[in-house]
């Protein structure tokens, strides 16, 4: 099988795709990170690829990178907050921040509107980010569009370290602009390294499953630019994806699929009520009696993946729904007066996190350009 990363993918079993794609697990790994997290810990992150250097940077407090990227498109959502709170960690573990909108790669295979995908970036991305908890020091929000002369460069010298046929067994099927936006996405993950960002140092890259050749590809030319760059291969974690409210994959285009960041809190617990697949049995007798499945409850995968940090807290919801003592309606109430508070909180945030965006949007110089 070949992972496309301009359609996504859904994952049903992580364990086969880790194995099947050389991702490794990353559960004896995190132990050695100081700070512990949710992420790690209830395998939200589950994999990655030559993590080990980061760990060792982090541990050494030498300096190293956290490189993602984002394709703007509709609203910021519960899927989006996890990937988020991926930035924050690293950012707070020492990370310098580099966060590429993916203008480029966004207008040449969806089609997408230049000057409205940016706005989306600022308006949904950069200003939930900035209210999520990242901060400017050391971030550098760009735009694809707007990178420096040396990372342009640098996106089209990597054409003399591969092949077509190459590109052709990473990809499957390819186009003019899936080439570029792919060359355009290795420069994105190398230029971190470039001597006018301080020369070579670990890169982190935390992405989706559906980026894994995007990867690949790129550790494989940075290790063919060695002589001429020195490149340390970057290395990359790969995060689950949230499920959508109705199971299934959460997409921006479904406004019944998820809980944007923006919606009011009376919205979301409506959502909630309505659409969240519930593990739950037909009738409240049949619940008692044979109790539902916490398993496939997406009420019980948001806590677990975003809402409830208390682990003993967690086991007991999952305990009681499992028993029966745990109704259907008194498990999504759970959720939803966490989900109504962090909103609260997070949408006053926004407002403040608005007057901020200059700080971290890099303006390249007219010179340098
Ligand atoms: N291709 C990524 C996506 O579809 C976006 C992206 C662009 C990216 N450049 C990147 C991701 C660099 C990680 C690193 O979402």
């Amino acid at each position: 099988m070949k992972i496309d990363p301009w359609k996504s993918i859904e994952v049903k079993d992580y364990s086969k795709t880790m194995k099947e794609f050389g991702i490794d697990p990353i559960a004896t790994l995190y132990k050695n990170l100081p700070l512990k997290s949710i992420l790690f810990s209830r395998n939200v992150i589950f994999g990655h690829k030559d993590f080990g250097k980061i760990i060792d940077a982090i541990k050494n407090k030498e300096p190293f990178v956290m490189m993602t990227g984002l394709m703007p498109s509709g609203k910021f959502h519960l899927g989006h907050k996890i990937v988020a709170d991926i930035m924050v960690y690293f950012q707070k573990m020492g990370a310098e921040c580099y966060i590429a909108v993916a203008d480029i790669e966004s207008n040449l295979t969806r089609n997408t509107n230049r000057e409205e995908s940016k706005k989306l970036a600022i308006d949904q991305y950069l200003i939930n980010y900035i209210a999520l908890g990242l901060k400017s020091k050391k971030t550098k929000f760009y735009f694809q569009s707007e990178g420096s002369i040396e990372y342009n460069n640098l996106s089209k010298y990597v054409a003399k370290r591969t092949t077509f046929n190459e590109l052709k067994s990473i990809y499957g099927g390819l186009s003019p602009e899936k080439i570029i936006s792919a060359f355009t996405q290795v420069a994105d993950i190398l230029h971190p390294q470039l001597k006018e960002n301080g020369g070579p140092k670990p890169v982190v890259v935390p992405v989706g499953v559906d980026q894994l050749p995007h990867i690949n590809l790129t550790r494989d030319i940075a290790s063919r630019m060695k002589s001429e760059y020195n490149f340390i291969l970057p290395s990359a974690t790969f995060n689950k994806m949230l499920p959508g409210l109705k199971k299934g994959k959460m997409s921006s285009s479904d406004s019944t699929s998820y809980i944007a960041l923006t919606d009011s809190p009376e919205e979301a617990a409506n959502k909630i009520k309505k659409y969240a697949f519930s593990g739950g049995r037909s009738t409240i007798k049949e619940h008692r009696e044979k109790g539902g499945n916490p398993d496939i409850d997406v009420s019980y995968k948001y806590l677990e993946m975003l809402f409830e940090p208390d682990d003993k807290k967690l086991k007991k919801i999952y305990e009681d729904y499992r028993s029966g003592a745990l109704l259907t309606g008194e498990l999504k109430q759970i959720l939803i007066e966490k989900v109504q508070k962090f909103l609260k909180d997070h949408q006053k945030k926004r407002q403040k996190a608005k007057k901020q965006v200059d700080k971290f949007i890099v303006k390249t110089s007219p010179k340098k350009r």
